[in-house]
């Protein structure tokens, strides 16, 4: 083999927990939802930034410190924020690396959820809710895109290691973890049900 991969883009995805993923989601769905009605602010906020959905991004965006559920699920993040530094090779022992940020996002029908990064962060991640049959995955973004200029195109039939693209399903009960310097976006929900996920941030400060 004289071709090496280096400077690999990793991502993480795995099962948040072994048992009891139905409950666990009804109630964080029920909490979901609740907060959408009580959040007159960030109803107001999404409208303006997230059209037809709802996060609580702009509003209440540390979720742990106000409920046990949410606390319960920086809690079950741990271990999965362990393995993904590890995978890394992050050296944390100067400082702690600690749930800056927690918030909901909601997309009804047709919302999306453009491209974007998470400055002023570490490590990024989303878990998911509720997502409907067919719902759109998170999809990534080649880091070095700008750099690649007079680079033929790709084939269609490109391998996944190659992609400048790569669209990671969505499913319910899973967690996704990835730097926070990674550009990402959700495409348009198609279906009638809502996608419902919760993201985070992680920083080392
Ligand atoms: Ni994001």
């Amino acid at each position: 083999m004289a071709t090496r991969a280096y400077f690999p883009t990793l991502v993480y995805s795995a099962a948040l927990q072994q048992r009891g993923t139905v409950a666990f989601n009804q109630r964080l769905l029920r909490e979901c939802r609740q907060l959408r009605v009580d959040d007159v602010a960030g109803r107001r906020w999404s409208r303006q930034n997230y059209p037809g959905g709802y996060t609580s991004y702009g509003s209440q965006h540390r979720l742990y410190e106000i409920s046990p559920t949410f606390e319960a699920l920086r809690k079950l993040l741990q271990p999965h924020v362990s393995a993904f530094a590890r995978s890394v090779d992050w050296d944390l022992r100067a400082r702690r690396l600690t749930m800056t940020d927690c918030w909901i996002n909601i997309m009804p029908q047709r919302v999306v959820h453009s491209l974007h990064l998470h400055p002023l962060a570490t490590l990024s991640g989303t878990y998911y809710v509720q997502v409907p049959d067919g719902a759109p995955g998170i999809k990534f973004e080649d880091p070095r895109l700008e750099r690649f200029m007079a680079a033929p195109p790709r084939k269609h039939a490109c391998r996944e290691h190659n992609r400048q693209w790569v669209t990671l399903p969505a499913v319910a009960g899973q967690v996704v973890l990835f730097e926070s310097w990674l550009r990402h976006e959700v495409t348009a929900n198609t279906r009638r049900q809502e996608r419902v996920s919760i993201s985070f941030n992680f920083s080392w400060f």
